[in-house]
C-alpha cells in the first residue's frame, strides 16, 4: 500500500509537523507578524549566509554524484543574492559583522557532513531550504519588503530570477524525489534527515531569540 502514495508526498506529509515547528518558532512568527525588527531581519540574514555557505559548497562537491545532481542546479544558488543583501544592509565590512550562532554551527557541522559522505542525506537539505525558500520564502520576501521598505536590495535572496515559475519548478523538484533510486529504507533515512534538517532551523531560531533577549 505505501507503494501508492509517492515519495514527495510522504515526505510532505511526515514533515509538516516539524515545518509547523519551524514556521511558528517565535522568531519567524514575530517577524511575519511584523513585530521583528529591521536588526533581527538582519541577524537572520547573516545566518542564512553560514548556511548556504556550508550548502552551496556541498553542491559542488555532489555535483558529479548521480542521485544527487540531478537536483542542482545554479538557479537555486543563493550566496551571491546573500552577500548582495548583507553588503547593502551592513555595508562593505559585512563579513567582519557578523558571526554564526551555536546552533548554526551545528546544523553547518550536519550540512557538513552528509554533503561530504551521504547522497540522500545531502539531498534531505537541499530539499528543506530551498523549497521552503520556494515557498513560504516568497511570501516571507514580499512581507519584508513591504515591512521594511526595501525594492530588492536587501532582498535578494528571496528573489529567484532565473525560476519563473517556483510552483513548476517544485512539482519537478518533487517528480525528481519520485525518481530517485531509494529503497525503502533509504527514503526512510531521508525523512528522518528532513526532520533533523527541521530541527536545526528551529534551533537557529531560538537561538536567534536568546541573542536577542541578552543584548
Ligand atoms: C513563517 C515561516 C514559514 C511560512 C509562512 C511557510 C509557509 C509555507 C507554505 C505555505 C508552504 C506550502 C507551499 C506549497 O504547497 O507549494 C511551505 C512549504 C514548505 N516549507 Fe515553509 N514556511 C515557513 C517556514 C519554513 C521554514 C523555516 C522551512 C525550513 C527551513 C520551510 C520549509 C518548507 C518546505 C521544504 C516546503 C515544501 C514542502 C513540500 O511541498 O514538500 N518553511 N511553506
Amino acid at each position: 500500500m505505501a507503494d501508492l502514495i509517492p515519495f514527495s508526498t510522504a515526505l510532505r506529509e511526515r514533515s509538516s509537523g516539524a515545518h509547523s515547528g519551524s514556521e511558528h518558532a517565535g522568531f519567524m512568527a514575530d517577524l511575519i507578524q511584523g513585530r521583528g525588527t529591521r536588526d533581527d531581519y538582519i541577524d537572520l540574514t547573516a545566518q542564512h549566509w553560514f548556511i548556504y555557505d556550508a550548502l552551496e559548497e556541498a553542491a559542488d562537491r555532489m555535483r558529479h554524484d548521480p542521485v544527487a545532481s540531478v537536483f542542482i542546479t545554479d538557479a537555486l544558488t543563493r550566496l551571491p543574492a546573500i552577500e548582495a543583501d548583507l553588503e547593502f544592509l551592513l555595508g562593505p565590512d559585512w563579513r567582519d559583522r557578523i558571526e554564526p550562532l551555536p546552533a548554526t554551527e551545528e546544523y553547518i557541522a550536519r550540512i557538513r557532513t552528509v554533503g561530504a559522505t551521504w547522497p540522500g542525506g545531502f539531498v534531505a537539505h537541499h530539499y528543506t531550504r530551498y523549497l521552503g525558500d520556494l515557498s513560504g520564502g516568497q511570501f516571507i520576501g514580499r512581507l519584508m519588503q513591504r515591512q521594511f521598505g526595501f525594492e530588492t536590495n536587501g532582498i535578494s535572496f528571496y528573489l529567484f530570477g532565473d525560476i519563473a515559475d517556483p510552483k513548476a519548478f517544485k512539482e519537478v523538484y518533487r517528480e525528481q524525489l519520485d525518481a530517485a533510486p531509494w529503497n525503502a529504507a533509504e527514503q526512510e533515512r531521508v525523512i528522518d534527515e528532513v526532520l533533523r534538517a527541521y530541527e536545526y532551523n528551529t534551533a537557529v531560531f531560538a537561538d536567534l531569540s536568546r541573542a536577542k533577549a541578552a543584548a
